[in-house]
């Protein structure tokens, strides 16, 4: 017989299973707040170095239509032969693509929206790009690029400004160590004159072809000179050059350029088989490279593209740009040692009680209003857990609302960097009405500054 008084047991309710971490995307990183600050300095001087060549902000979306791609940078290139991240939208049907590089993009835009109606432009940008390669140091699947585009101008006085303009960026980051690569791949009927040169020469050396190589021999048979394939390089470097093949005019542009070059003492090295890895080039090739970030060493890489506006439907326009790579960049800093001030507030707010809790969100607010950086103290906590948090902060003083001042009105100013040599005037607490608070403050740290305590400006 059972007991129909005895309770019957629960099923023990199963802990609910952890649901397991996410991770990002490979290749695809997370800017981390730690070098948040190298991003910023980049920032910061991207903006005074474009200003200082009157080229202006342009922003365009990170999704364009996959056909764009295809035929701004061309169908037998690496990138969009295998490495663009393309899906068809489910709402709709439409082709797109996470743009893999920007001046195909760039160039739309300024044909949808007339840009040059009214003469040439200087264009700038800075964001992300994507492509599906394998990842290693200095290559990713999401990476940001600086690109400068300046569409309607013919000469090779672009060339000159633009590459000048990278050797700024160099001086202005205090990087050395980069290198300039020249080259001039020619015109469209020299282009053709070097293609079928080429296509014989490797017709000769088919055995030794890769089958990538085989495939773009007839279709591209440029882009078999910027194989990775080691194999391929001895017969890569005897390949006929496109410098052979440049008519009159593309030589006295090149030559041109260099004259420039040499006027602005830029120096450079000539590399006759530079060809980048994209379609659209013409004329002027060339990159910056370093032998400090392993195999990843193109920093920046660009040249002319006159056939390109023409090509996206607009009309024939001339145009000449670089993009920069942003962690290659930042990465060739780091190695550099290049020392960066971290941005840390100049003031931390600690208070305990319920009024004092009022009247510090009140101050930390004021303190804003005279210019000063603030990080207010929330969650609660003891004062000394508030100060280990003031401390971590890296700012320069505390101001301190307890009980006793909130009954006063008063809040208490407290140096959290004291100079070794100088504890007396540093350690010291000082008590001030809190009418006072922002111009005493102000003039704490102006006064500390001048005096070289290492305080920021
Ligand atoms: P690009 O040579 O393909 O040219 O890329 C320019 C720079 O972007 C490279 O030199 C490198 O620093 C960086 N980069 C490229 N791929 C990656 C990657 N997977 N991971 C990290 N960094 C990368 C262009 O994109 C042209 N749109 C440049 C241009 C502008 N030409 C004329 N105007």
């Amino acid at each position: 017989m059972t007991d129909d008084t005895k309770p019957v047991p629960e099923a023990r309710a199963k802990p609910a299973a952890k649901p397991a971490v996410l991770t990002g995307v490979k290749g695809m990183n997370d800017l981390l707040p730690a070098d948040a600050h190298y991003w910023e300095m980049v920032d910061e001087a991207v903006r005074d170095w474009t200003r200082g060549y009157g080229y202006q902000q342009i922003r365009t979306p990170i999704v364009e239509s996959t056909a764009l791609f295809a035929r701004g940078i061309g169908s037998a290139t690496d990138i969009v032969e295998k490495e663009m991240y393309s899906f068809v939208d489910a709402l709709n049907g439409e082709h797109l693509t996470l743009r893999p590089e920007n001046t195909a993009g760039v160039v739309r835009s300024v044909i949808e929206h007339h840009l040059t109606y009214e003469g040439p432009r200087r264009l700038w940008y800075f964001g992300p790009m994507f492509r599906h390669e394998r990842p290693q140091r200095g290559r990713y699947r999401q990476f940001h690029q600086i690109g400068i585009e300046a569409i309607g101008f013919e000469g090779p006085d672009i060339d000159a400004e633009v590459i000048a303009m990278a050797q700024r960026l160099w001086d202005d980051l205090g990087l050395d160590g980069l290198q300039l690569e020249l080259n001039s791949i020619g015109d469209a009927g020299e282009r053709l004159a070097h293609r079928a040169a080429l296509i014989d020469y490797f017709e000769q050396h088919l055995d030794q072809l890769d089958d990538d190589s085989k495939r773009r021999l007839h279709a591209n048979p440029m882009r078999i000179l910027d194989s990775k394939n080691p194999a391929l390089q001895t017969l890569i470097e005897a390949a006929p050059k496109p410098i052979d093949h440049l008519g009159t005019a593309s030589r006295a542009h090149f030559e041109g350029l260099q004259q420039l070059l040499a006027d602005l003492g830029i120096p450079y090295r000539l590399n006759p088989r530079l060809v980048r890895g994209l379609d659209y080039y013409n004329r002027t090739v060339f990159e910056w490279t370093t032998t400090m970030l392993g195999a990843q060493g193109t920093v920046c890489g660009g040249g002319r593209y006159d056939p390109l506006v023409e090509q996206m439907g607009g009309k024939s326009t001339p145009a000449c740009g670089f993009a920069i790579g942003v962690e290659r960049l930042i990465e060739l800093l780091r190695e550099q040692g290049e020392a960066v001030a971290s941005a840390a507030c100049s003031v931390y707010v600690v208070h305990q009680g319920q009024a004092a809790g009022r009247l510090a969100f009140r101050s930390a607010e004021r303190l804003r209003d005279a210019g000063l950086d603030v990080i207010l103290h929330c969650g609660g906590g003891s004062f000394k857990n508030q100060f280990k948090r003031a401390d971590a902060s890296g700012a320069t003083l505390a101001v301190v609302i307890g009980e006793e001042e909130a009954a006063r009105d008063e809040a208490a100013i407290k140096w959290l960097r004291s100079d070794k040599n100088d504890l007396t005037q540093h350690n010291v607490q000082q008590n001030v009405a809190l009418a006072d608070l922002p111009n005493t403050v102000l003039d704490a740290l102006y006064r500390s500054n001048e005096e070289g305590h290492g305080l920021r400006s």
